[in-house]
């Protein structure tokens, strides 16, 4: 489903964002990345969706070279990856329905969307999302006027209406406090476990990430430093992520 192969990427000053990154993710996994700031997460995001191109190395979805596709076929290749991001980018004067109906956008003709006319079988894909999500009696609020975690479970309703095959989150629960980051957190296992929707998602904290990862890959200057299940993880792990030795005794042992 998704293979990186031998990524580097440099940006201006020297900074090495990806240091020789080789990864495989099968359809289905639930890969959780973590690594301290500028580690380099964000950038491995981008670069699967395209955002960012390589300097050198491939990345391959579902066979396809993101980097080669253009027009027609990187839309579609796209538009069957949600991406979810830390500050939820709603419209926030726009209803939550709305917003969630952006997710649409890559299945219709560009025309239509200006006039913000979308068909019914879409506007009732965004409702059963919703609902799905627990915002049915949310649908007509503004956006401006939920919570944090349910801004965050409509950005999650809005690329569930892509049907996605894989899920990108970059620190969606940076923002949140943390029983409602866990509640966000449990939303994506959920949607893992009943659709089978592949997820990658960035965290900084490794205990979070292996509450609900199967798999964890650390991060550090640009390069994975480990890749493998949550369970495995202890304090030797932990200092190649961070640098440092854990604080307390969480990893004295497996988790
Ligand atoms: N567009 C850019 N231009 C210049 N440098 C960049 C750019 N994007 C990322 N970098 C640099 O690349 C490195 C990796 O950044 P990245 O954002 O991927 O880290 P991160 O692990 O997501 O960090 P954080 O946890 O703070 O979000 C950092 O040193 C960063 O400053
Ligand atoms: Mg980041």
């Amino acid at each position: 489903m998704l293979e990186l192969r031998q990524v580097n990427k440099s940006f201006p000053g020297g900074v090495q964002a990806l240091a020789d990154v080789s990864l495989t993710v099968k359809p289905g996994e639930f890969v959780v990345i973590v690594g301290e700031s500028g580690a380099g997460k964000s950038t491995l995001l981008r670069t699967i969706n395209g955002l960012v191109r390589p300097d050198s190395g491939e990345v391959l979805v579902n066979g396809h070279d993101i980097g080669s596709l253009q027009g027609k076929e990187q839309r579609k290749l796209r538009r069957g990856i949600g991406l979810i991001f830390q500050d939820f980018n709603l419209v926030e004067r726009s209803t939550v329905l709305t917003n969630v109906l952006a997710g649409r956008l890559g299945y219709n003709p560009a025309w239509k969307t200006v006039l913000g006319s979308f068909p019914p079988e879409d506007v009732e894909l965004a409702r059963q999302a919703l609902s799905r999500m627990g915002l049915g009696d949310k649908i007509f609020n503004r956006a401006a006027d939920l919570s944090g975690g349910q801004k965050q479970r409509v950005s999650i309703a809005r690329a569930l209406v892509q049907q996605p095959h894989l899920i990108l989150a970059d620190e969606p629960v940076a923002s949140l406090d943390p029983p409602t980051a866990h509640d966000i957190m449990a939303w994506f296992r959920k949607i893992n476990q009943e659709e089978g929707i592949t997820i990658l998602v960035n965290l900084h904290d490794i205990h979070l990430a292996s509450q609900y990862g199967d798999r964890i890959v650390g991060m550090r200057q640009g390069a994975i430093v480990y890749d493998g299940p949550a369970v495995s993880v202890n304090g030797e792990i932990f200092a190649s992520i961070y640098g440092r030795a854990p604080v307390g005794d969480k990893f004295n042992g497996a988790l």
